[in-house]
């Protein structure tokens, strides 16, 4: 059908105008089209984002693992859907066919059944990239238990602090996991977490290291002994559309992590429908999406997205550094992979290696290049059109968030001409608007603004498991009858998208999105340390760096310096993992506060970005002597 797949710009305009004048004849026809429905809905759409309540193809009934897995079988039962490519170069990778991945989710569906397990209950899944991680998540939307997959380097109390949140009844993990030279006892983690979940009665564990670890009596089981008696048929639990498929969280700019709940069919369909133009997906394409799946990019782009596609989808263990900087392009040109989809963190890490390590390889199966997760510089993006596309695979600058679903505002390949840094149009279905400060649409071309959607999409986030008036509060508060991004970006004169970066307290590091309030609270537990104000600054590599200023407490300015570095570090580390770990952490007398005692973080960050020529207005502060006080020992 010939609206599936988008072939030039002239298509492009003609299904966006579609997609917003008739919604609903627009939605109904690729739904219709190119899924399979055990029921068909009542009605395509409804929405109120003033409570907000969204609620797509109410009525219909399925399961998205029949979409993903069943439906293919047939004609595509011997294709591989999963290549997985391990940490160690030297071991084999693996191809597992549609017909035994459908064979191992039913049997992983029958272990989590035996466990007591049914539809509705949550199942966390802590797991390394291993085949395993994307069975399990299928093996929980088989039989409608609800996944939430927590990303294997978060520590043990913010694992802990993600069971709890949802109440969570088993978890999936490994023995250990493989990050490049390192092996992580995952284990070991899981059951410094359990310590403080009470709910959690079983405990499945992957082998996956071989490495020595304990197993509670009562709780712990090794999984492979109980999917070698499961049966290979587990029929799917039929599902409402509305029916939660997982929780996924997210950084908040203020307090406990955000569990993002997301929907049924309308996460199917939009996942499958922007896969399939975004990364122009053909059939025996190999597609490779580098994220973890522990983040949205991972479930969308790695897991139902491309299996709804039927498509074949790399999952690689390993890190982009080892054995060499040559690693990725290794993997691309032994896998003849046509698509590559990345973080720009990555390829600037990358880019800063000699070409040797990318001439090596022969990389001309890649088609389309992708980005995802920051915004991308402009030097970034030409190494990447010139080194990895050798100016021939156009780079889909990807704008999306864990709230969205899916891809928001990115070019079809082949189809929209790119602009580096430009995330460039919206994609079909999606309505964009800047707003001004006073919560005005700003209209017209070259205008800069936040960024806001106005009409709601299938693959939206429905709610915040457990806290619906938060949901609100964050994204549909700020302005009337708007989903509020956290993002700010300017249109162009041609109506291209450009993201500037986030407008809250949201930092994003290394395409991690991190929230100051979790690691301030994390610092402020050190018995040294009074308060603490945290920002983020410009880092070659990672986008943004951490920068903390930290007030100590009396008597904690005679510790030494360094070592209370470190050990802030570590207790950062402990809560939250350690990629929430500061660069730099300056002790100052006390930090810069407005009347009503709410931190002037403005100030902070021009001091960070060693920017101090102009700090504007800083007549409302309490304490201004402390601006100079600071910047005197800025590092
Ligand atoms: O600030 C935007 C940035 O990442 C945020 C969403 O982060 P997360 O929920 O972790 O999801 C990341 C993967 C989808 C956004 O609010 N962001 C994401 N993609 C881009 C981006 N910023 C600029 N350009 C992008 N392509």
């Amino acid at each position: 059908m010939s609206n599936y797949s988008i072939k030039n710009l002239e298509e492009y305009f003609q299904l966006y105008r579609k997609s917003v004048r008739e919604p609903e004849n627009f939605w109904e026809e690729i739904a219709e089209e190119h899924f399979f429905w055990r029921k068909r809905w009542t009605n395509v759409m409804q929405w109120d984002f003033s409570k907000p309540e969204v609620k797509w193809f109410e009525g219909a009934k399925l399961n998205i693992t029949e979409n993903c897995l069943d439906r293919h079988l047939p004609a595509r039962g011997d294709k591989t859907a999963i290549i997985f490519e391990p940490n160690d170069p030297g071991e084999e990778a693996q191809h597992i066919s549609y017909n035994e991945l459908h064979a191992r989710v039913c049997q992983f569906a029958n272990v989590l059944k035996s466990q007591g397990v049914s539809k509705g209950d949550r199942v966390c899944i802590y797991l390394p990239m291993i085949p395993e991680l994307a069975i399990a998540v299928l093996a929980c939307a088989r039989i409608g238990a609800i996944h939430s997959v927590v990303f294997a380097g978060f520590s043990s109390q913010a694992l802990a602090a993600r069971i709890n949140d949802c109440d969570c009844k088993l978890v999936i993990t490994a023995d250990g996991s493989f990050r490049g030279a390192k092996t992580l006892n995952l284990k070991e983690i899981v059951d410094q977490g359990l310590e403080s979940c009470k709910g959690v009665k079983t405990v499945l564990v992957v082998k996956r290291t071989g490495g020595e670890i304990r197993m509670k009596d009562g709780r712990d089981q090794w999984i492979e002994p109980l999917l070698d008696k499961a049966s290979e048929d587990c029929k799917a639990e039929i599902m409402d559309a509305e029916d939660p498929l997982f929780i996924l969280y997210t950084s908040g700019s203020t307090g406990k992590p955000k569990g993002m709940v997301h929907s049924s069919a309308g996460y199917m369909v939009f996942t499958a429908y922007t896969f399939k133009n975004i990364f122009r997906y053909r059939e025996n394409d190999i597609y490779w999406c580098t994220a973890d799946i522990g983040w949205i990019t991972g479930h969308s782009y790695i897991v139902y997205g491309p299996l709804a596609n039927g498509a074949t989808t790399v999952i690689f263990e390993g890190v982009p550094t080892y054995p060499d900087y040559g690693r990725f392009w290794e993997v691309v040109a032994k896998h003849k992979v046509n698509q590559f989809y990345t973080a720009p963190t990555a390829i600037r890490a990358l880019a800063k290696e000699s070409l040797d390590f990318v001439d090596k390889y022969d990389l001309s199966s890649i088609k389309v290049l992708g980005t995802v997760g920051e915004p991308i510089n402009e030097e970034a993006w030409h190494w990447y059109n010139n080194n990895i596309g050798k100016n021939n695979s156009p780079i889909v600058d990807t704008w999306w968030q864990t709230e969205t679903g899916g891809i928001m505002i990115s070019p079809i390949p082949y189809v929209t001409p790119t602009i580096p840094t430009y995330a460039t149009l919206p994609y079909i279905g999606i309505q964009p608007a800047l707003m001004d400060e006073k919560g005005k649409e700003i209209k017209g071309n070259q205008v800069e603004g936040r960024l806001c959607i106005k009409f709601p999409w299938p693959a939206m986030a429905r709610t915040i498991w457990g806290d619906h008036q938060r949901y609100y509060d964050t994204y549909f508060s700020a302005f009337k009858n708007m989903y509020f991004t956290g993002d700010g970006a300017m249109r162009n004169a041609v109506g291209y998208y450009r993201i500037t970066g986030r407008v809250d307290d949201v930092i994003i590091v290394s395409g991690h999105n991190l929230g100051t309030a979790p690691i301030e609270d994390a610092i402020n537990e050190h018995q040294s340390v009074s308060e603490s104000a945290i920002v983020g600054y410009p880092h070659d590599i990672k986008g943004n760096a951490l920068y903390g200023f930290v007030i100590l407490k009396h008597g904690g300015e005679r510790r030494d310096r360094e070592n209370l570095k470190k050990e802030i570090n570590e207790q950062i580390s402990e809560h939250i993992g350690p990629i929430a770990k500061l660069d730099k952490i300056q002790f100052v007398p006390g930090l810069p506060k407005t009347r009503s005692g709410k931190i002037m973080r403005r100030i902070l960050r021009k001091i960070a970005a060693k920017d101090t020529s102009n700090l504007g207005d800083i007549s409302t502060l309490l304490n201004p002597e402390v601006v100079e006080a600071i910047i005197k020992d800025a590092q």
